[in-house]
């Protein structure tokens, strides 16, 4: 495809768009409840912050250093996994947030493995925060 045949506003699909540019869930907590860092051979970086309340994730949040399609699959990752149980969560897939997104190119996918990744590393900090809620306090970031 040529260059100037290629409309990025036409190209995508709204959820797309949408996820791609949404700001609102982009913080960083002191002490969430689960937290999780993932860098990706590309450089991209995402980490994910989740607070849980009785076995249900009640908010997720995220820090990202990298390109927009890292930027739609973290918010992605945000909105599955918000209000689901904890087992539910570890159920989300990188084929989720590309049915999802709808139009995630085919290779970006690995935009969507950071973004679960970073969710998977935030849920086994959960539960190792709930058997030593301690650790939460030296926890590195
Ligand atoms: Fe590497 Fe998006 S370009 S995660």
């Amino acid at each position: 495809m040529e260059k100037k045949d290629y409309d990025f506003w036409q190209h995508h699909s709204v959820k797309y768009l949408e996820m791609a540019f949404r700001t609102d869930k982009q913080e960083i907590l002191e002490s969430p409840d689960g937290y999780g860092k993932r860098t990706g051979d590309c450089g991209d970086t995402i980490e994910m912050f989740i607070n849980v309340c009785d076995e249900h994730i009640r908010s997720v949040s995220f820090n990202v250093n990298g390109c927009i399609n890292t930027n739609a699959c973290a918010n992605t990752v945000v909105s599955l996994a918000e209000g689901k149980s904890i087992e539910e969560a570890w159920e989300i897939t990188t084929e989720n947030v590309a049915d999802y997104l709808e139009t995630l190119p085919t290779h970006e996918t690995h935009c969507a493995e950071l973004a679960v990744g970073s969710l998977y590393l935030a849920l086994a900090d959960a539960r190792e925060s709930k058997k030593a809620p301690w650790k939460k306090l030296y926890r590195k970031k």
